[in-house]
């Protein structure tokens, strides 16, 4: 079995920022209840123009020229999205953008667990010898179906978009990882599909409906999160034969600062190890977690070598974790 590295990682936001203060002149909020409540001060919007496809293609194009490949080397493009530009698919048109003429590209859905399916399922068809370079990118655009006028959700997200370049490597570099779905708490975090009957033809009605917009139980995601998160981390180390006092950088998906703290304090990693630019971005959904890492890579706080516990958690319910030196 081939072994798996990931050699370069990139990310883009919209330029348009969102802050707390702003928010309160939309909704009855304040700075003071989002910070201690989820550590966001600010998020950034898509505004006019601003599409998945080219955010999405920035962060490729950023993650490319880390890896040191040119687009024309990939054999693969993932795209973990839950807000395209297009149903049919979005992947094909950042495959079209970055002119990856080899590459087959497809869209992946898991919420904000995405990115880290799609870096697993990556893994397979690199693992099993079919391709040797593949493009991951998690991206949405989730001001595109927040409802603007419900305090209780708007102020959590943000849009944005990341990716990494993973290859086959003599090295194996992924070592662990463990995925998870619960259907049956579905209801706990949506963005469900709401039909509107049509009578096309006398007694034959089809649905043509839209999409919209994100309603969540908070309490009850905020709980499922700060206990299966920390055992879907444990399981993959299990698997990765690494003990947690091992861990260089725990990056989880960025949706609350207290369940970062919360899972954290659970696995008994200290809080410097923990990544977090919540405060700038808020909850990104799929770009989150290669956004943060990104981040941290292009500072220099994660350097080759680094051990990292990633994890993922969202709407499906799904949720995951991988093990992966940097
Ligand atoms: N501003 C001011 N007041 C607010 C706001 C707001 N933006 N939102 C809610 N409130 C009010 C509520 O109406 C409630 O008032 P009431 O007591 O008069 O009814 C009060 O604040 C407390 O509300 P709670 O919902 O109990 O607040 P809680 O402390 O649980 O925090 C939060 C809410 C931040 C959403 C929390 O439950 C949480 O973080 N949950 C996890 C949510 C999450 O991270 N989701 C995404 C993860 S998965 C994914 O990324 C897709």
């Amino acid at each position: 079995h081939m072994g798996i590295a990931i050699t370069g990682s990139g990310s883009a936001t919209p330029g348009a920022k969102l802050t707390n203060q702003g928010l309160s002149e939309r909704v009855e909020t304040s700075d003071e209840w989002i910070s201690t409540r989820t550590g966001i001060k600010n998020r950034r919007v898509a505004g006019e123009g601003e599409s998945l496809t080219a955010i999405a293609t920035q962060a490729g194009l950023k993650a490319i020229e880390q890896a040191g490949i040119s687009p024309t080397d990939l054999d693969l493009i993932l795209l973990a999205t839950s807000t395209p530009d297009d149903l049919f698919g979005n992947a094909s048109q950042i495959q079209a953008a970055l002119g990856a003429h080899q590459a087959v590209a497809f869209d992946l859905t898991a919420a904000c667990s995405g990115f880290l399916f799609a870096l697993v399922t990556a893994a397979q068809y690199i693992r099993t010898g079919t391709y040797q370079k593949v493009l991951v990118i998690g991206a949405d655009l989730l001001s595109r179906w927040v409802n603007w006028s419900d305090r209780t959700t708007c102020v959590l997200f943000g849009d944005g978009a990341g990716a990494v370049v993973m290859e086959a490597n003599r090295e194996d570099r992924l070592l662990g990882f463990e995925l998870k779905s619960d259907g049956t708490q579905n209801h706990c975090l949506q963005l469900a599909y709401q039909p509107k009957y049509e009578e096309i033809i006398p007694n034959l009605s089809v649905a043509q409906g839209t999409y919209q917009f994100i309603t969540m139980n908070g309490k009850e995601v905020y709980r499922f999160a700060v206990q299966k998160v920390p055992e879907v981390i444990e399981k993959a180390l299990f698997h990765a034969q690494i003990s947690s006092d091992r861990v260089d950088w725990l990056i989880l998906h960025q949706a609350n600062q207290r369940i970062l703290d919360a899972v954290a304090k659970r696995l008994n990693i200290p809080p410097d190890k923990v990544l977090s630019n919540l405060a700038n971005y808020g909850n990104t959904s799929a770009a989150s977690i290669p956004l943060v890492l990104d981040e941290a890579v292009r500072s220099g706080k994660i350097k080759p070598g680094d051990l990292i516990a990633a994890s993922g958690f969202g709407a499906g319910l799904t949720w995951g974790s991988a093990i992966f030196r940097w």
